[in-house]
């Protein structure tokens, strides 16, 4: 348990959000980190990095997903190690160290997981699965919104995991020196296809969803075309491939062992999330009035 504010890298993200909420409920201090916070903090400008760091003691880090980032995360561990940060929690990914040829996608996140555990910084590192919340607050949104989930994941499953179950999670993780040292591996409590999930969201929201599986080569480019940044399209169509070639089809265990508790389900989660209005494009309130 730290008395300095808690450093969130990441800023308000996904996770770093319900972190922050979390922290902010227990009285707890904290600070985001991101471009958009004062001071400024940059994965890809070192200059910002120093003044980030000061006067707090344990981080957060949820790092940027393409390997250019990742390897600028390590060089930022080992400075903050220099400059007396003493604690870290690593958002890393589900796979990430797994033997076999389709795991070189997240070498570079095994190369982060490494410097992590190399800094002399008292660590934890969390794997979670794919998240829930990519359908609603993400990349795969505008899909839905539009009726056709267009990626390349073949007819390969997920075990998603609710956002949510991850900032309760790193929220213990950073409050309890028992999970110094430990790496925990999170999931969902069910396997979903693509046209699972299409089938779960029509379902919950009255809309007609598909899934089309697109080739590799299509679904990077079709990405492109929608302006995500090409390291980042390439870095994304990757990782669908452990999805595709069926990697990725098995449960994880560490929502149980840090919470005590089972992980949410997508159908629960797909029912609320529905209720907030994020899958029509009508504004909640006009819609319940
Ligand atoms: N999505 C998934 O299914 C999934 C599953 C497992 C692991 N992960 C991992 O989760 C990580 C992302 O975490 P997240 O989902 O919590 O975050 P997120 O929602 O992707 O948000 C990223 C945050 O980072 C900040 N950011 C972006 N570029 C930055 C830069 N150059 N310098 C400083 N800050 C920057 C952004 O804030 P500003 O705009 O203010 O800078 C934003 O708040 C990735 O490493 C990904 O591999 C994701």
């Amino acid at each position: 348990m730290t008395n300095s504010p808690i450093l969130i890298l990441g800023g308000a993200g996904k996770t770093g959000r319900r972190i922050a909420t979390q922290l902010g409920a227990r009285d707890v201090g904290f600070k985001l980190a991101s471009r958009s916070s004062e001071p400024r903090f940059d994965w890809q400008d070192d200059a910002t990095w120093a003044a980030t760091v000061r006067g707090t003691d344990t981080a957060y880090l949820a790092p940027p997903v393409d390997p250019a980032g990742l390897d600028a995360a390590g060089r930022f561990v080992e400075q903050a190690a220099a400059a007396g940060l003493r604690r870290v929690v690593l958002l890393s990914g589900r796979g990430v160290g797994r033997p076999g040829r389709e795991y070189a996608v997240y070498d570079s996140g095994l190369a982060l997981e490494e410097a992590v555990k190399d800094s002399g910084l008292d660590w934890t590192i969390v794997q979670p699965a794919w998240f829930m919340q990519n359908f609603s607050e993400e990349f795969l949104l505008d899909y839905v919104l539009a009726g056709q989930i267009r990626i390349s994941a073949g007819d390969g499953a997920e075990a998603w995991i609710d956002t949510d179950d991850v900032g309760d999670v790193m929220t213990e993780a950073l409050l309890d020196h028992r999970h110094i040292g430990q790496t925990y591996v999170l999931s969902g409590p069910r396997l979903l296809t693509l046209a699972d999930v299409a089938a779960e969201l029509a379902a919950v929201t009255g809309r007609k969803i598909d899934y089309v599986a697109l080739g590799p080569d299509e679904h990077v480019a079709e990405m492109i075309a929608m302006g995500v940044p090409r390291p980042d399209a390439e870095a994304v169509g990757d990782l669908f491939a452990v999805i595709r070639n069926h990697r990725s089809e098995y449960l994880s265990d560490g929502v149980q062992r840090v919470l005590g508790r089972e992980p949410r389900d997508f159908s629960g989660w797909a029912r609320t999330t529905a209720t907030r209005g994020v899958w029509t494009t009508e504004p909640t309130a006009a819609r319940v009035s």
